[in-house]
């Protein structure tokens, strides 16, 4: 098969959704399309339960878990699918944000009576910064919920989507009675069944034919058939280029539970969804086409087990193709590396391949080489742009807790960000040293595995901070400028790249600065033009 049908046939995304929705029954249901299960179940949900928030070994067993379910690959259609799994738990939001760097499209979703939630609409709204192209799939149909129009409203609302429903439901909940298939022009009739797939479908290319309502009851008959003329006169008809391009969402229905929809979700995903594209780098435009390799961590996981210290580097391959034992260059360090057995995902087994093609995720066994961001060519220095940092939520102090152990602290904390399990800031006006985290679980997860794996104790103190802003540097020669850093000196810190933040203690402090000091440019994450 030549290089160009491999790119082609390759379709890498990510599903994302606020928890509970459906993410994990829905992955099961493509692998089961795809055969590579042969059972429902079989796929160990990675989510981290809301009852184990307190509990940080459950969840680093479950993150554990999730080194086998980080990457589900399989074959569609022929059509290689790699799905790449972003947690839902929003204390993980910035691995989810990070994952969302390497996939070519996702599918969202929705829960048809809770409708559009919180995590969500932070995760649509990278998507749609990116120009991600997004896929709705409206999950739960075999539940009261939400009316189909309302749902479709709230998508256009909360989450700025332009919306085209390419299936329509016919009731709902105990009334479900099964799908219209806008994009196929068919009837699927639900049977409740989760066993049985559902091939059964009638073809209906005129609904105005009055077998209609042989098949679903005249009520049911007129109500769709006025809901669907309704649909043409709101949404706009499909255009794969305005999907393509992020500005049109298509919105499929269904129940995962029940694999019910989940089959027209996929056909159709492998007929719209792009192949792996062309990425930006600071330097230039990358093609996947291109000959050369290049390739960027997006995500590094250490390995749970005492005994095995190393951990794994997930690169995504942008462009030629990634063979075992060739070197590559890597670009921060500027020094060349071969990789005896980079890992390939297939279904969820992990296994060693001798060559990998853009659109892959290949694993790296790393022995803290990496950072995520990392760059990978065949001599070119390319740096990839789009892995920003966000602010965190919460902010500590952290302390040494044995002066015998600092140069195990240090290094402990060192690789641990370059995981990104938290971020660390360096205050400039004393150099102490402030971890900030999305979610206050991953101190006490930093906390064990300084100890555990590194042999360091530390111990945090409070730290008040609202949000931690990157100062934009151009202005920096200005008087205003001068001003800032002399009144604000000790709010000022460098992050882990050198990057100067300021760290607001207070919404209103921040707004007070921000109309004191005009001209001094804050951004919420690390990267700006
Ligand atoms: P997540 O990964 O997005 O967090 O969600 P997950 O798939 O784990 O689904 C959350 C819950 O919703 C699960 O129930 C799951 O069985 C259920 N669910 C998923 N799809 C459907 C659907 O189409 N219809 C209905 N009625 N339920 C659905 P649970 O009780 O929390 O877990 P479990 O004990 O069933 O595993």
């Amino acid at each position: 098969m030549s290089f160009k049908t491999q790119i082609q046939k390759r379709r890498t995304f990510g599903i994302i959704s606020h928890p509970d929705a459906g993410k994990t029954t829905l992955t099961e249901k493509l692998l089961l399309f795809g055969g590579a299960i042969q059972e429902a179940g079989a796929v160990k949900s990675n989510k981290i339960k809301k009852s184990a928030t307190s509990d940080f070994m459950e969840i680093e067993r479950q993150r554990g878990i999730s080194v086998a379910t980080s990457v589900l690959a399989f074959l569609y259609k022929d059509k290689k699918i790699n799905i790449l799994d972003t947690p839902g738990h929003k204390d993980f939001a910035e691995d989810t944000f990070r994952t969302l760097t390497a996939v070519d499209s996702v599918i969202v979703v929705i829960d048809v009576a809770k409708g559009v939630e919180e995590q969500t609409e932070k995760l649509v709204e990278v998507c749609r910064m990116r120009k991600i192209p997004i896929i709705v799939f409206i999950n739960k149909l075999d539940r009261e919920g939400k009316d189909a129009f309302d749902l479709l409203d709230e998508l256009e609302l909360k989450l700025g989507l332009s919306v085209t429903p390419l299936s329509f439901p016919i009731g709902m909940g105990y009334d479900f009675m099964g799908i219209y298939n806008i994009y196929e022009k068919n009837i699927n009739l639900f049977s409740g069944d989760s066993k049985k797939n559902i091939e059964d479908t009638i073809a209906f290319n005129d609904l105005g034919n009055p077998q209609l309502e042989t098949i679903i009851g005249s009520e049911a008959a007129k109500t769709l058939r006025d809901n669907l003329e309704l649909a043409q006169g709101v949404y706009p008809s499909f255009s794969k280029e305005k999907y393509l391009e992020g500005n049109q969402q298509p919105v499929f229905f269904g129940s995962a539970l029940n694999n019910f929809g989940v089959r027209e979700l996929l056909d159709c995903f492998v007929e719209i969804a792009p192949s792996p594209r062309a990425k930006l780098a600071e330097e230039r435009l990358v093609d996947a086409f291109e000959p050369n390799m290049t390739g960027f961590v997006f995500k590094i996981h250490a390995n749970m087990d005492p005994k095995h210290r190393d951990r794994l580097a997930f690169i995504k391959i942008v462009s030629g193709t990634f063979e075992r034992n060739r070197p590559y260059l890597h670009v921060r360090h500027g020094k060349k590396l071969k990789f005896s057995s980079p890992n390939a995902f297939f279904a969820e087994k992990k296994e060693i391949v001798d060559i990998s093609y853009p659109g892959d995720i290949v694993g790296l066994h790393d022995t803290g080489n990496f950072k995520i961001g990392d760059t990978l060519t065949e001599g070119e220095s390319l740096h990839y742009k789009g892995i920003p940092s966000f602010s965190p939520e919460h902010f500590r102090y952290i302390n040494n807790a044995d002066p015998m152990k600092a140069k195990q602290l240090n290094k402990g904390i060192d690789q641990l960000m370059d995981e990104g399990v938290a971020q660390l800031f360096t205050l400039e006006i004393n150099n102490r040293k402030v971890i900030g985290t999305v979610g206050a679980l991953q101190f006490e997860v930093i906390q064990y595995r300084l100890e555990h794996e590194y042999g360091a104790k530390c111990t945090y103190e409070n730290f008040p901070v609202h949000k931690a802003c990157w100062i934009d540097p151009r202005n920096s020669k200005s008087e205003e400028f001068m001003e800032f850093r002399r009144v604000k000196q000790k709010f000022l810190a460098k992050d882990k790249r050198g990057q100067e933040v300021f760290l607001a203690d207070s919404q209103f402090s921040l707004q007070m600065t921000q109309q004191k000091y005009p001209s001094v440019k804050l951004h919420f994450t690390s990267e700006f033009e």
